[in-house]
């Protein structure tokens, strides 16, 4: 397993750039509850490491969306296993990602959450791989740009394993 998986951005890295995440986050909505909206299943440790980064109030969801279904390329189809459980009306809404990649996949849920209504509807990804996009997504926070390698760890997998990799690792088969 060792031989395949090459480190990216270490541990220490990532821990350090959440932090600033979570200040600028709250910097740019000061007075604001932000409802922080994880795209499952991916996002799941980067939430919960930014949560802790951002100050005052904090609510949070999940939304189960599946597009690429065990493989490394993106199918294009964009699937919602699990909705929000409340509305999100008038609310400050970030949209947390692992990965922005094609922009397929936040492409179709930044529209099907905007015509509910938020106040704000802002999206965050830990990495971003602008040379894959196959349509424009505003990222408004982002972590790390990345080369157009498959990358693995804190939170990514490869046909689900992987994800518990404490950083991320470019993945070589
Ligand atoms: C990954 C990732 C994003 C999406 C990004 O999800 O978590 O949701 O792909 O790719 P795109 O920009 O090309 O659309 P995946 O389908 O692998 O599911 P998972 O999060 O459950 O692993």
């Amino acid at each position: 397993m060792a031989d395949t998986l090459k480190a990216l951005i270490t541990a220490e890295e990532i821990a350090a750039r959440i932090a600033e995440l979570g200040r600028q986050i709250r910097a740019d909505h000061p007075d604001d509850t932000i409802t922080v909206i994880a795209v499952l299943k991916g996002s799941f440790i980067f939430l919960a490491d930014l949560v802790r980064a951002i100050p005052g109030n904090v609510r949070v969801e999940f939304l189960g969306v599946a597009s690429y279904h065990g493989g490394t390329h993106s199918s294009g189809a964009v699937q919602i296993t699990q909705d929000l459980r409340s509305e999100i009306r008038g609310q400050v809404c970030l949209l947390v990602e692992d990965i922005v990649d094609t922009g397929l996949t936040m492409d179709y849920l930044l529209r099907m959450l905007e015509v509910r209504g938020p106040k704000v509807l802002k999206l965050v990804s830990l990495l971003d791989k602008p040379s894959n996009r196959e349509t424009s997504v505003p990222v408004d926070y982002v972590g790390f740009t990345i080369p157009d390698e498959f990358v693995v760890g804190y939170g990514l997998d490869l046909g689900e394993l992987y994800r518990n990799l404490p950083y991320v690792a470019v993945y070589s088969p």
